[in-house]
């Protein structure tokens, strides 16, 4: 294998989501270079749907703010939600602003894909950081904050900053218990069941590799 390839593979096994950053201040050229990493993902038609949303210092506050502003909350945790967006120095949101004449799957893919890039990037440069989404993604003043259209959809947030600590790999399930390889029989079954409709769906199993 070239070395090239054994950095790809490795930084795919090797990145981890990074909850624990510092605080102090990552420089903007690197920011930069995670972001240019993004730009290059696949995309159908090369629409380039996305678009990134940098809030370091007190944008990270006004943030929190809009985030914490339901009166009917209690004051802590308005106060937990308000200090959401202060975990890392640095915060990039994600949207696709989608094509109308394209599907919004794919447009929403490519932006999905340009988050991954970054999270690679990240790790690359010797950054941590997580994707997190939760209710602020659907939070319509969420996206008015950040100027989107009605069409738009907000992916999440990149979370960005040097590691404090990075957690252990969790347990992945081997891609061959996902995986079916289509041999004679279950290329047979596959037909008959989209065609004839007459093998139940579910008959086709995942096998390993042969
Ligand atoms: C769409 C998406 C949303 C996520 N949102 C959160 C989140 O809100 N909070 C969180 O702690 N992790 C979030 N994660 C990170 C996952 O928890 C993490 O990828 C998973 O635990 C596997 O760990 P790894 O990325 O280190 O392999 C999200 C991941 C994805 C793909």
């Amino acid at each position: 294998m070239t070395s090239q390839a054994d950095a790809v593979l490795a930084a795919i096994r090797e990145r981890r989501s990074v909850k624990q950053v510092r605080l102090d201040p990552v420089p903007r050229d690197l920011i930069e270079q995670v972001l240019e990493a993004a730009v290059w993902a696949p995309n159908h038609h090369l629409t380039q749907p996305w678009r990134f949303f940098v809030l370091t210092g007190s944008a990270r506050d006004a943030l929190g703010e809009v985030l914490a502003r339901d009166p009917a909350l209690s004051a802590d945790k308005r106060e937990a939600i308000r200090q959401k967006p202060l975990r890392a120095p640095v915060v990039i949101a994600v949207a696709v602003e989608p094509d109308p004449r394209r599907p919004l799957l794919d447009e929403i893919a490519a932006g999905v894909a340009a988050i991954q890039n970054m999270l690679l990037a990240a790790h690359a440069l010797g950054l941590g950081a997580i994707w997190r989404t939760g209710r602020a993604i659907e939070d319509p003043a969420v996206k008015a904050f950040f100027g989107l259209s009605d069409r738009a959809v907000l992916l999440g947030f990149v979370y960005l900053g040097f590691p404090a600590s990075v957690p252990e790999p969790p347990a992945r399930r081997p891609a061959s218990e996902c995986t079916m390889w289509f041999d004679a029989a279950t290329t047979a079954a596959a037909r008959a069941r989209a065609l004839d409709g007459s093998s139940p769906a579910g008959t086709v199993e995942p096998t390993s590799a042969t």
